[in-house]
């Protein structure tokens, strides 16, 4: 893949006084690169970049993101069709074999998400192990690294058994989403239907009961589809690359996605849509006084951060926040939720935020964590899940990385490279030397 995207052009280096050039790599989209593979062996340097806020770790197939533009495509189709006419299925299926569904490429799939949707009942005793109030992201984690306990062949060539091991992950996280919450409130496990959808099917197992059954909304299913859809994958994120990097050691899918989950869950990644919503309600509690929090945020002497804005990459708007804060009022009208405070003060934190020189010079605008929770929550998903539903989400997306790595012939283990500032060479001194 990266062979095929080299260019005429070179960079030009000079060190020390000897010239290099560099090869220039173009992508698809007309992004480029300084191919520096060849840097260290030809001038003894090394690059440093921390963050890698300057550093592609590969090339990829999957995703496309123009952050100055706001754009965002999964395998060329751009996410506002994807989330306006797809379910997540057929996303999940695009991420992962590159091409939209047939009918028939969803039935088969549909299918093999039926027969992968129980756990072994060895699993569902876990549950009894974790402490009361313990973490969903840790739960989910642990649940399924221990998956591949289970499937021990995963470590034998895994890209020949690829669509199984794919439907089984991304079919048992959803089932091992609802029984975690269900073990949480001492409600009986609800198992999965054959003749629900993927979306349908998780909503009843949250929140269906023997004395009150749940009954299936059309308007909820759609929202939980377009947020599945819009946190499917994102390209080179930090959980992305932690699935990628632990992959490299030829790490079994399950054990790579188990180091993603843990990644996601950070309150700069993923954890942030959670964080959102419990900070829209300090300032609702404090008296709507959203100025005093955008000034908090201004403070470079107060850890406090407008959590839900800022992005790497968008230094224009997420599209994702766009689409989410459209869906919003839909979704929270379709529900007959009016008037929704947190919405109201997420909203009026947008529009001032937005117009302040601070968050202007910044580039700092909403990313798809800042109005996601406010779905969730009308959906009735709990606070404590909602990382949760962006690793349901994201799922599809660390597998296509995965697996595209896996699959490229100039793949090689993830080891980068660092500058030593410790002390220089010291004489050793034995115990009862030292003072
Ligand atoms: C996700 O990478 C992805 O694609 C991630 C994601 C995905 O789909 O996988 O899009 C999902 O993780 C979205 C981001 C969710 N996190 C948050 O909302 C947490 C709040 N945001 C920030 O912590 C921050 O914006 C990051 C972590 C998102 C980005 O951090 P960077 O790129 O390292 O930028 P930075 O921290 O160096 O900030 C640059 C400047 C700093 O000010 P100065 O030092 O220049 O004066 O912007 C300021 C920061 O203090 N800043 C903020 C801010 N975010 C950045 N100031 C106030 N509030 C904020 N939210």
């Amino acid at each position: 893949m990266l062979m095929d995207c080299i260019s005429n052009e070179k960079a030009e280096l000079t060190l020390d006084g000897k010239t290099y050039l560099l090869p220039i790599v173009v992508g698809t989209m007309g992004e480029k690169a300084i191919d520096i593979r060849s840097l260290r062996a030809e001038t003894g340097y090394i690059t440093i970049d921390s963050g890698y806020m300057n550093t592609g770790s590969c090339s990829s197939q999957i995703t496309f993101l123009d952050g100055e533009k706001g754009i965002l495509n999964y395998r060329g189709y751009a996410i506002d069709d994807l989330a306006d006419n797809c379910s997540f299925v057929e996303v999940a299926y695009l991420l992962l074999h590159g091409s939209l569904p047939t009918r028939e490429d969803l039935r088969k799939f549909s299918v093999l998400l039926n027969c992968y949707s129980l756990i072994h009942e060895d699993m569902v005793h876990f549950f009894d192990h974790f402490p009361p109030n313990a973490a969903p992201m840790t739960i989910l984690s642990s649940m399924v690294n221990s998956l591949s306990t289970f499937y021990p062949e995963m470590n034998e060539n895994p890209l020949e058994d690829i669509d199984n091991m794919s439907a089984r992950l991304i079919s048992k996280v959803r089932t091992i989403a609802a029984f975690s919450y269900r073990k949480s409130l001492g409600a009986p496990l609800v198992m999965p239907r054959h003749d629900y959808s993927y979306c349908a099917n998780f909503l009843n197992m949250m929140f269906d009961s023997p004395v009150n059954p749940y009954v299936v909304d059309d308007d909820v299913v759609a929202a939980l589809n377009k947020l599945l859809i819009l946190h499917a994958d994102h390209e080179q994120n930090c959980s992305t690359s932690t699935v990628r990097l632990v992959g490299s050691a030829r790490v079994n899918l399950y054990a790579s996605i188990s180091a993603g989950i843990n990644a996601l869950w950070g309150p700069l990644h993923g954890g942030a849509n959670q964080a959102v919503i419990e900070m829209l309600e300090k300032i609702h509690t404090s008296g709507d006084d959203f100025k005093k929090y955008i000034d908090k945020a201004k403070d470079r002497n107060d850890p406090f951060r407008l959590v839900g804005f800022g992005h790497r990459v968008y230094k224009s708007h997420d599209p994702r926040a766009r689409i989410i804060k459209e869906a919003c009022d839909q979704v929270l009208g379709a529900l007959g939720i009016s008037n929704d405070p947190l919405l109201a003060i997420a909203k009026e934190l947008e529009a001032v935020a937005l117009k302040d020189e601070y968050f202007i010079e910044r580039n700092l605008y909403p990313n798809v964590d800042f109005y996601s929770g406010i779905i969730y929550r009308a959906l009735g998903i709990p606070q404590n899940m909602f990382t949760v539903m962006f690793a349901l989400g994201r799922l599809p997306g660390w597998i296509s990385h995965w697996t595209e790595m896996w699959g490229d012939p100039n793949w090689r283990i993830g080891r980068p490279r660092q500058i030593y500032v410790g002390p220089k060479s010291r004489e050793f001194v034995k115990i009862d030397d030292r003072k």
